[in-house]
């Protein structure tokens, strides 16, 4: 039950999508020492400079920053049991780490487990809404999703779909992967903040009758969302090629079996041309950009100018566990790195615009997340701006704002969150939460 409450502290989100390379952007919204009211009904009612009247319960934060809920567009429920596993690129990491891992969810027990420590995982590391990929079992989908009622939490997800390439114990097949989503569909989709979405698992691990299979879903069904992979890997790239000799490209794939759409969420996109980010703009589908993962498993630098130039929405997902953390700062962080490599540089505002309103538009969700404007979900994260004295210092010597946020969000982690609120519920306190230990857990 929510209840109406102030909250004080220095208030940032975004009007619009600033340039990548803006460090003072109009579109930046920045109130310090400012009121966010949330009502009764969990939504933010209010922003305001005075103290509000003795109605309202109050909680403040003074120095912290307050901002809306990061948004993680692609990561993986199962495999927070393959984080930092050493060793392989992706084609080697699926098959040696991740696929056995993914195979333990077929228990139910198992996947509840799992799935509440990873939603708290996330709600810890002030992300508060998230596209997910639980695993080719319908019980990883019923337990990822009752994990997510449970916290309030806006989330996307469905079962993977992957009938070829992947061990047996992995491998659905089109008539039961049908029977599967529909059902999944009809009991989740729309209900509560759960969305469907539609996920085969890449192009490689699904038939060409599985794909069609997933176009004719996406197609009975408008409001569905899409997720996959493309072009992550030079190996899977040729790999496809070789898979579907009659498309031009990888991305093309998805488009004649009817995938892309203006829903469609494909991560990565490192291998793409300046004619598939054509393609994607044309459908309106967005690319959750991975950086913690491209660096870990070795697969490429992003270009996001060159993809954001094509009109094409770019997002951020932690890609867990290909990246090695839930935590959006330690992933944006990453994403300046990428684009340094290329020489280019991109502002705290263009990354955090990424990782907030961008998604929630990217996901046609920008009335209800990603901002705090009235009418909004409070999903709402209250950070410290440091973690330590040498962090202190830091802050302390900022010579303007984009200075100060920028050097919080590249020494940004788990440890700077001291609150998340989920539909103005407190879903995480620092120093509160559960005794949980690994042994717990194991
Ligand atoms: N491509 C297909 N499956 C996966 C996965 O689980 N992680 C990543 N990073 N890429 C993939
Ligand atoms: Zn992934």
């Amino acid at each position: 039950m929510t209840q109406r409450l102030a909250m004080q502290g220095d208030l940032l989100d975004f009007t619009a999508a600033p340039a990548l390379d803006d460090t003072t952007s109009p579109a930046v919204r920045y109130r310090p020492g400012h009121w966010l009211l949330i009502g009764d009904d969990g939504r933010v009612a209010g922003v305001q400079a005075d103290a509000p009247g003795e109605a309202w319960p109050r909680e403040q934060h003074p120095g912290r920053l307050i901002l809306p809920g990061f948004i993680d567009t692609h990561v993986h429920s199962a495999q927070v049991d393959v984080l930092g596993a050493y060793g392989t690129a992706l084609l080697d990491w699926l098959e040696q780490h991740t696929f056995p891992a993914e195979s333990r969810m077929a228990d139910a027990a198992h996947a509840a487990t799992i799935s509440a420590l990873f939603l708290d995982g996330l709600l810890a590391a002030g992300t508060t809404a998230a596209m997910v990929f639980p695993t080719v079992h319908k019980v990883s989908v019923d337990a990822l999703f009752g994990a997510a009622e449970q916290r309030g939490m806006r989330l996307i997800g469905g079962k993977v779909l992957m009938d070829r390439h992947a061990p047996d114990f992995l491998r659905d097949d089109v008539a039961q992967a049908e029977r599967d989503c529909v059902d999944l569909i009809t009991r989740w989709h729309g209900r509560g903040r759960i969305a469907y979405a539609v996920t085969p698992r890449f192009a490689p691990t699904s038939t060409e009758a599985q794909l069609a299979m997933a176009g004719a879903l996406m197609a009975a069904a408008p409001g569905l969302y899409m997720q996959t992979h493309v072009a992550e890997n030079t190996d899977e790239v040729r790999w496809v090629a070789q898979l579907f000799p009659q498309a031009r490209s990888y991305l093309d794939v998805y488009r004649q079996f009817g995938l892309l759409g203006p829903r469609a969420m494909l991560a990565h996109g490192i291998w793409l041309d300046a004619d598939d980010r054509a393609l994607l703009a044309a459908h309106g589908a967005a690319i959750a950009h991975c950086p913690s993962s491209n660096l870990f498993l070795g697969s490429g630098l992003f270009d996001w100018a060159a993809t954001r130039a094509a009109g094409v929405a770019v997002t951020m997902g932690t890609d867990v566990g290909g990246g090695c953390s839930l935590s959006m700062p330690r992933t944006l962080a990453d994403a300046y790195k990428v684009q340094a490599m290329a020489n280019r540089r991109v502002t705290a505002w263009a990354l955090l615009h990424a990782a907030t309103r961008g998604a929630a538009e990217a996901l046609h969700l920008g009335h209800e997340i990603g901002s705090l404007e009235p009418g909004s979900q409070a999903d709402i994260v209250v950070w410290d701006r440091a973690a330590s004295p040498v962090e202190a210092r830091r802050q302390s010597v900022a010579r303007d704002l984009h200075d100060a946020v920028f050097a919080w969000l590249m020494l940004g982690d788990e440890r700077h969150v001291v609150s998340t609120r989920v539909a103005g519920v407190e879903r995480y306190r620092r120093g509160a939460y559960s005794s949980n230990t690994a042994n717990d857990i194991c």
